[in-house]
């Protein structure tokens, strides 16, 4: 007799849990862990494919197990959507600063340190400890986890964890709403963040009028793209062959992909073109093999492009959150100023077909089309 789904993935998960932990041992990595001195990231390196396969089995194994073992009714009614709650309490009264990584702290102590009350805090804290945000080794004692220690060290994921729950989740909340009264979204005033938001204005034209949300946006976006590998890019142009060109990377950020691709090719000049406050808010300061080679400008690319007769104008991970009317736009704002042998050249994150990746990947992926519908601008 064939075995059950349920053994079949938990043998799944035997086997491969002991190709990542052979692998592991055998680099002296420490095994995963929520204790405050756990590895904030699993990194498998490239060159083990095997390892990595072995890595995403476990998390989809796991993940279709858990499901399996709660049931289709458990699994409609937990669906985790106030696990963010925990967090925006978290993030909102700084809560993980409170008190130092290795020390404890009462709720009480908690409570007199950020300003919120101690039921509440209490509630919102061991709902998120459920998800090993914080811990609490004795009744009424909290000490930190790898994930709260995180928030305190990495300003990068704190600066995230606040898009995620003051930018995204609002707007999600109001996605089938806008969907159900606008239909299939025509305009950035037709979206979920327009209704989630109660404004008038699209999520970039928003954050242009709140510095500070703008550049935690910005600064987290470009940070966390400067960590994608520019391998493919690299190489799937030849770059090498424009000779003392000028790139116009339109909606470029703060600019980690311009200055990636100087640091490789070193007579190309980029100009990454963004909004007033993306720009203004920009570092200064460039690695010293780029500097002069790559500069900022303002532009907003729902006008016509003011850069007459480069050699390339490049999008990167532009056009995903607009409706088609104004990807078409955009475009359209690029033709005059496009010679003989110009390239446009976009590059945007596709969708597999389902099959081909592992189901936690493909969650992250299909974000987008969605994303679409409750930030579109
Ligand atoms: C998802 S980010 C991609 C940034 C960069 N290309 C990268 O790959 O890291 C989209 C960028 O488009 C910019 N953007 C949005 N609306 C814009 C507009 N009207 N004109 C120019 N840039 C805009 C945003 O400020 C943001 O930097």
């Amino acid at each position: 007799m064939s075995p059950t789904r349920i053994i079949e993935l938990a043998r799944i998960i035997v086997d491969s849990t002991q190709t990542v932990d052979e692998y592991f041992t055998a680099r002296n990595i420490a095994s995963p862990s929520f204790g405050i001195h756990g590895s904030s990231t699993i990194i498998i390196q490239p060159e083990v494919p095997e390892v990595a396969v072995a890595h995403a089995a476990v998390i989809d194994a796991t993940k279709e197990l858990h499901s399996l073992m709660l049931g289709p009714t458990a699994l409609l009614m937990n669906n985790g959507l106030n696990d963010v709650l925990g967090l925006h309490a978290i993030y909102q009264y700084k809560i993980a600063s409170t008190f130092p990584v290795d020390e404890e702290a009462s709720f009480k102590q908690i409570s007199a340190a950020c300003g919120l009350n101690e039921p509440d805090l209490r509630r919102l804290l061991r709902h998120a400890m459920t998800n090993h945000i914080f811990r609490e080794p004795r009744d009424g004692v909290v000490a930190h986890s790898a994930s709260s220690r995180l928030l305190i060290e990495n300003p990068l994921i704190n600066d995230f964890v606040g898009i995620l729950c003051e930018e995204r989740f609002p707007a999600a909340a109001r996605t089938i709403d806008a969907l159900k009264k606008y239909g299939s979204p025509k305009d950035p005033a037709q979206t979920g963040f327009f209704l989630g938001h109660n404004t008038n204005k699209g999520l970039y034209d928003k954050l242009q009028q709140r510095q500070k949300r703008s550049r935690r946006f910005a600064g987290t976006i470009s940070a966390f793209a400067s960590k994608i590998p520019l391998e493919p890019l690299r190489s799937g142009f030849d770059w090498g062959s424009l000779r003392n060109a000028t790139i116009v990377d339109v909606g470029g950020g703060h600019g980690p992909v311009s200055i990636g691709l100087a640091e490789t090719f070193p007579d190309l000049k980029f100009i990454v073109q963004d909004l007033p406050d993306v720009v203004e808010g920009a570092p200064v300061g460039f690695p010293a093999e780029v500097e002069g080679r790559v500069s900022f400008m303002i532009y907003n690319f729902l006008e016509v492009q003011p850069i007459k007769g480069a050699r390339v104008y490049f999008f990167r991970a532009v056009f995903h959150n607009w409706p088609d009317e104004y990807r078409i736009k955009i475009l359209r704002n690029q033709i005059p100023a496009l010679g003989h042998g110009t390239h446009l050249i976009i590059n945007e994150s596709c969708l597999n077909r389902t099959e081909s990746l592992p189901a936690f990947m493909q969650k992250r992926r299909r974000y987008g089309p969605i994303s679409q519908l409750s930030h579109s601008r």
